[in-house]
């Protein structure tokens, strides 16, 4: 078992940085395209046997020394009944978006084991055969709030904002209740076998500093104290601002985006948390060598760190190249 990436979130990682890449299961694999052409998406999501397929294949392909969960986020808003549809080039939508406060308290009951067993089906395949640690994940309860209120992906989250300034009371009933389905949903990913968590606030930069603090962290902490044992790394668009108050929660990881400079934001941050990150990732849009030269100098940056673990800051795009991929995994591989 290749165990780099659990021994930089424990803090004992010697030589290279381990490497892999949010959003590595997805649409810029020419296999996954290709299966795209007979499943869709949610049906991919739903059957385990291609879900733990697709999981394996940019380990496979790329070496990359995690694997992450192949599904989405939005399983959980599914789940909680509020319909979901991926469109052909719109993004997410939810059928019954939330309008009033009594749309809230209308939410039913969840049984995780039974609306969500095709994800835990699919991590004890993974376990079987991966030689690389499985990443589970999920949306933290405000962005996924977001996505239910909004109806799909929001350039401003508006509705979301307005809601959550005018009816404060209903707007938290709708975290907390997020928040105890995702408890759920993360330990029994846990006991099925995953390796470590990555929670993704993908909105969260649409809040105010307080507004941070009372509508994203004080969940994100529920969620990171209810799988102590495993260890969790935290995501958020805008987590470069808002690191300092992740470290609040105590995560085992921070992921970066890339608008920081890594060596800054390690002297804030306490030296028991693991920075994950940050490399923009318009940067494999470009040439071979400015890749080489981008990602060796992100590595100079934080080389010797035994906490660290080589990433992008965002997820990586639908149109980049596998071969600009395949030189960045390679080049980090390769760093002496
Ligand atoms: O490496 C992986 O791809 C692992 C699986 C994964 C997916 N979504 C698969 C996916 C993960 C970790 C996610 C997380 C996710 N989903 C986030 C948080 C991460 C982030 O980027 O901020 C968010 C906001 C979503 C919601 C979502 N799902 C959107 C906005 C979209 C459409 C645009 C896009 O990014 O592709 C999806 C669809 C989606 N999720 C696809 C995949 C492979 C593409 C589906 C298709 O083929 O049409």
């Amino acid at each position: 078992m290749n165990d780099r990436f659990l021994k930089a979130l424990q803090g004992k990682n010697e030589g290279r940085p381990p490497v892999w890449i949010m959003r590595q299961a997805g649409r810029y694999l020419p296999d996954f395209l290709a299966l795209r052409q007979r499943f869709s998406f949610l049906e991919m999501c739903h059957s385990p046997e291609l879900a733990a397929f697709t999981t394996q294949l940019p380990v496979a392909q790329l070496g990359f020394d995690a694997a992450i969960l192949f599904s989405d986020i939005l399983v959980v808003p599914e789940a909680l009944g509020v319909g979901l549809q991926f469109e052909k080039d719109k993004g997410p939508i939810i059928e019954r978006p939330l309008q009033k406060d009594s749309d809230v308290w209308q939410l039913p009951e969840v049984d995780v084991g039974e609306s969500l067993g095709f994800v835990f089906e699919t991590i004890r395949l993974l376990k079987k055969q991966l030689k690389v640690p499985l990443i589970g994940f999920c949306g933290a309860p405000f962005t996924l709030a977001s996505y239910m209120i909004e109806g799909g992906s929001s350039a401003d989250l508006k509705k979301t904002k307005r809601w959550l300034l005018k009816e404060p009371a209903s707007f938290h009933a709708l975290l907390q209740k997020i928040t105890t389905v995702t408890k759920e949903y993360l330990k029994m990913q846990v006991q099925a076998g995953v390796d470590a968590i990555q929670i993704f606030d993908s909105w969260a930069q649409h809040l105010a500093h307080d507004q941070f603090r009372e509508c994203s962290l004080a969940y994100l902490k529920e969620l990171v104290e209810c799988v102590k044992d495993t260890p969790v790394i935290l995501f958020c668009r805008g987590s470069s601002l808002f690191a300092t108050q992740l470290a609040e929660a105590r995560p085992a990881g921070i992921s970066i985006d890339w608008n920081a400079n890594m060596a800054d934001v390690r002297k804030k941050i306490p030296s028991t948390i693991t920075l994950q990150g940050n490399l923009d990732p318009d940067i494999l849009l470009a040439s071979d060598q400015v890749v080489v030269q981008e990602v060796k100098r992100l590595l100079d940056r934080m080389r010797g760190d035994p906490r660290y673990i080589f990433n992008l800051g965002h997820g990586i795009k639908p149109d980049t190249p596998v071969d600009h991929v395949k030189l960045l995994v390679d080049t980090v591989k390769n760093y002496a």
